[in-house]
């Protein structure tokens, strides 16, 4: 089944409202109306409930003392059964509605949740952790669908059912009906009293999951750090920690519900004893039937019951407004947008780059590159080298507007690059990041990943074959299908980083970026790389980033990076005769290799 339209015509984030009622009744648009016809069904329920006492009375007072009851008791069991009917009908049809209500707005919500987080800017997800997002997506999500199936609906059907028997009670005695709601504004008074205990505890509770939430997704994503220091007893302590401080929030949480119920229960009982006794004196004075006071005993629960769910709803939607609250903090961020920018060139870019005294921070307090100043031609290839943490990652997530420059500017093709709408710009980028990621998807799946066009099976053969990985994919048993990670056969890293790089080939870009790319590919596979990327690289401006001088010493333009400034530039041949980083890395790279060479023949006999 296709989900309906309304799941995805309404933009979730017009729910946004700082007063909850309008947020929630916003987030109701498109199912108000089946909302609306479940409490009316409810209504026509409660009626024939209700009716179904009156007829009572109606038997006790009038047919009973008529000595005809014979002849008319048929009638009223009819009467009776077609009540009961028509009343489970409505009940029916009411919590059909009722479901469609909640489920279909849940599921809008799931859908728009989902699709707003992967919208958020890569600043957000850096500092948002990811079990945070996820207990909001799960638990306060369920809180929220908990909200409109039970407390919405409920609220509703309290104050008619209410409204219905306080009615009928007073067409039975208005005095009556007046003492039996004496009680209201105490159950009222009560239940906002614990209203705002439960709600803070339940936010302390919600916290603490998202804390469980973020240890848990952590300790499985980092299983085998886990298992490979012996941590699990600390990280066991660890988890036992958190989930402790859930279970005294959790245990505090439902002692405040305990503590509410029992006072709620001695108002109610009061009033219903309370009335029994009114009702009573009143028969024996002869003001009341017998009829009316056998009617009025069922009335009287009808009316008081709602009132003590009335507590217990005003205390559980405090759970809804709180998770509104929460999803309404992640909803409210800012959406990266795809299609900003006002200059987007027809046709591909050419691939120009000017970078001109660009500075960059992540964040407010540490800058993290300086004056940043080069160019490249279109079809050039720069290479990037640097110690760990100089700020070269950094440059190259700048092109495809991972982050925005800080100070500066950056232009392709002499267009300004916060001009460029990003989604036009990363289509036209080609990146291998410096941490490879493969989805539990097949090979293939994996490699077509960058494309959202239909592609050939040569296509695809292709790219592996540039990225030297056709060959170890075919001696996998099943091929392209193969399962990659946790399902599947697990690949090595170099696979792993091959697979990325055939993922970044096949999209074809004007613009390739290589961070580390071949850092796990031993050196044979790497020239077997080399060479196949110099084929490819050709017209296309690429940027590279390594540690090997061998990797880098064929780019057009390399550029060495110290504390995010650039401290050297040229060729291969221009950086060799300058005194500097440049120099001394070459040096020691060929040291190692001379070392290892003479060794390898020395002490193992080996020619290399
Ligand atoms: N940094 C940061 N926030 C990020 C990523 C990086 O604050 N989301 C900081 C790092 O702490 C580092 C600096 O930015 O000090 C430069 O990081 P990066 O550009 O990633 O360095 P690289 O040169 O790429 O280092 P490596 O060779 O280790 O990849
Ligand atoms: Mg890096």
């Amino acid at each position: 089944m296709t989900p309906p339209k309304q799941t995805y015509t309404y933009d979730i984030r017009n729910s946004l409202s700082k007063n909850l009622f309008r947020g929630f009744w916003r987030m109701m648009t498109g199912f108000r109306h089946y909302y609306f016809i479940a409490v009316l069904m409810l209504a026509g329920s409660a009626l024939m409930n209700t009716s179904s006492f009156l007829l009572v009375r109606h038997f006790v007072d009038n047919i009973l003392p008529t000595g005809d009851v014979a002849r008319l008791a048929p009638f009223v069991g009819l009467g009776f059964v077609l009540l009961a009917g028509g009343q489970g009908l409505f009940s029916f049809l009411s919590g059909r509605f009722a479901s469609k209500t909640a489920e279909g707005l849940a599921l809008r919500l799931r859908d728009a949740m989902y699709d707003h987080i992967q919208r958020l800017s890569f600043t957000y997800h850096d500092n948002m952790q990811t079990g945070e997002l996820l207990s909001r997506a799960t638990s306060d999500l369920d809180a929220i669908r908990r909200f409109f199936s039970e407390q919405a609906i409920g609220v509703g059907r309290i104050l008619l059912l209410f409204t219905i028997n306080f009615i009928a009670i007073a067409f039975l005695n208005i005095q009556l009906a007046l003492i039996s709601i004496i009680v209201v504004p105490f159950i009222a008074g009560l239940s906002f009293f614990f209203f705002g205990r439960i709600s803070r505890l339940y936010e302390h509770l919600q916290e603490q999951e998202a804390k469980v939430a973020t240890t848990l997704q952590e300790n499985l994503s980092g299983v085998r750090v886990v298992k490979a220091f012996n941590r699990q007893d600390y990280e066991r302590v660890k988890f036992d920690k958190e989930i402790f401080e859930h279970y005294r929030r959790g245990r505090g949480f439902l002692v405040m519900h305990a503590l509410f119920w029992p006072l709620s229960d001695v108002l109610v009982f009061g009033q219903i004893i309370g009335g029994y006794f009114v009702g009573a004196t009143l028969v024996i004075n002869g003001t009341l039937s017998i009829g009316s006071y056998l009617a009025y005993v069922s009335l009287l629960g009808q009316l008081i019951n709602p009132m003590r769910n009335l507590g217990r709803l005003i205390v559980d939607m405090s759970t809804g407004v709180v998770s509104y609250k929460r999803m309404m903090e992640v909803i409210g961020q800012e959406q990266e947008s795809l299609v900003d920018g006002s200059h987007k060139p027809d046709g591909d870019l050419h691939g120009d780059i000017v970078f001109k005294d660009v500075s960059f921070q992540y964040n407010a307090d540490t800058p993290v590159l300086y004056d940043v100043d080069f160019s490249v031609k279109a079809g050039q290839s720069v290479a990037l080298l640097g110690s760990t943490g100089s700020g070269k990652t950094s440059v190259v997530s700048l092109i495809p507007r991972f982050y925005d420059y800080t100070s500066g500017s950056i232009t392709i093709d002499g267009i300004e690059l916060r001009d460029i709408p990003r989604g036009y710009l990363r289509g036209q980028v080609g990146v291998v990041e410096q941490e490879p990621f493969l989805f539990s998807r097949t090979i293939r799946d994996n490699i077509t990943f960058s494309v959202s066009r239909e592609v050939s099976e040569e296509e695809v053969i292709a790219a592996a074959k540039a990225a030297a990985v056709h060959d170890v994919i075919m001696t996998f048993p099943d091929g392209y299908n193969t399962l990659v990670g946790e399902r599947g056969v697990t690949l090595s890293g170099g696979q792993k980083q091959r697979v990325v790089l055939a993922r970044a080939l096949l999209k074809n870009p004007r613009i390739l970026i290589l961070d580390d790319a071949t850092s796990s590919v031993d050196s044979e596979t790497e020239d077997e790389i080399r060479q196949a990327l110099l084929r490819l690289m050709k017209g296309r401006t690429s940027f590279i980033i390594a540690h090997r001088i061998q990797t880098v010493m064929h780019a057009d333009l390399i550029l060495v990076f110290d504390k995010g400034r650039i401290v050297q530039r040229g060729n291969h041949n221009q950086l060799m005769r300058e005194e500097g980083i440049y120099r001394q890395i070459f040096d020691l790279q060929s040291r190692i290799d001379e070392e290892v060479e003479k060794e390898a023949t020395d002490v193992l006999g080996l020619p290399v």
